[in-house]
C-alpha cells in the first residue's frame, strides 16, 4: 500500500511521519516530495531557494523529482507500505493555487511523471483557521507562512480539491488533537481497521 501524508505548514505532518517511522520502522519505506532520491534532493534545492523566475520552470522540476521518484523508489516498493511526505496531491494543489498553468495540463503533467500511480490513501492533517491564527502566532514565521493565513487555507482546500481530481481516497484527520491520537488514527487507516 502506498499512502502519503499532507498538510500546510504547521499542522504538524514531520512530526506525524517521524512517529510512523518509529511505529513501522523497517516494516514500511519512508519517503518525501520533493527530494526522496539523490537526483530530487538536488532538484529540492533548487526550487526551494526560491529564486526561479518561471513558475512553468518551477513547475517542471517538481515533475522532474515526481517521476524520478516514481522510478526509484515507488515502482521497485510498490508491494510494500510506503508512506511519503507529500506526494502528486501536493504537485496538483501548489500548481492549482498558482493559476499560472490549466487545471487540464496539471492533470496530464502529473499523469504523465507517474505513469498513474498515485497513493492509495493520502491523509490530510487539516487545520481550522483559528487553530493556524494560533499556530502562526506561536512562532517565527519562515517564507510561505508569511504569505499568511488565507494563503496557507487555501492551498488546504486545494490539497483536497486536488484529491477529488485525482480520484484519490482522502482521509481529513483534525490536526488538533494529540499527535499520538492522530498516529493512531492513521495508523488504523493503514490497517485497514477504520
Ligand atoms: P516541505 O516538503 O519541506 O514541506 O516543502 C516542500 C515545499 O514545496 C512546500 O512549500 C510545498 C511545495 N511543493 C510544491 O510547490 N509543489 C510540489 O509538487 C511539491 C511536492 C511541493
Amino acid at each position: 500500500m502506498y499512502v502519503a501524508v499532507e498538510g500546510i505548514d504547521t499542522a504538524g505532518k514531520s512530526t506525524q511521519i517521524g512517529e510512523l517511522s518509529k511505529y513501522y520502522s523497517e516494516r514500511a519505506v519512508f519517503t518525501k516530495e520533493p527530494g526522496g532520491t539523490p537526483t530530487g534532493a538536488e532538484i529540492r534545492e533548487i526550487v526551494l531557494r526560491g529564486e526561479m523566475k518561471s513558475q512553468k520552470a518551477e513547475f517542471l522540476l517538481f515533475l522532474a523529482d515526481r517521476a524520478e521518484h516514481m522510478e526509484e523508489i515507488i515502482k521497485p516498493n510498490i508491494d510494500k507500505l510506503i508512506v511519503s511526505d507529500r506526494s502528486v496531491v501536493s504537485g496538483v494543489a501548489y500548481a492549482l493555487s498558482q493559476n499560472t498553468i490549466n487545471e487540464t495540463a496539471i492533470l496530464h503533467l502529473n499523469r504523465f511523471a507517474t505513469d498513474g500511480i498515485y497513493p492509495d490513501k493520502v491523509f490530510l492533517l487539516e487545520l481550522t483557521r483559528t487553530e493556524l491564527r494560533f499556530r502562526l502566532s506561536q512562532k517565527e514565521l519562515d517564507g510561505i507562512e508569511l504569505r499568511g493565513e488565507d494563503y496557507l487555507l487555501g492551498i488546504q482546500d486545494a490539497l483536497k480539491k486536488a484529491c477529488e481530481l485525482l480520484k484519490i481516497e482522502l482521509i481529513c484527520i483534525d490536526a488538533a488533537q494529540e499527535r499520538e491520537d492522530i498516529t493512531a488514527q492513521i495508523i488504523k487507516h493503514i490497517e485497514g481497521k477504520k
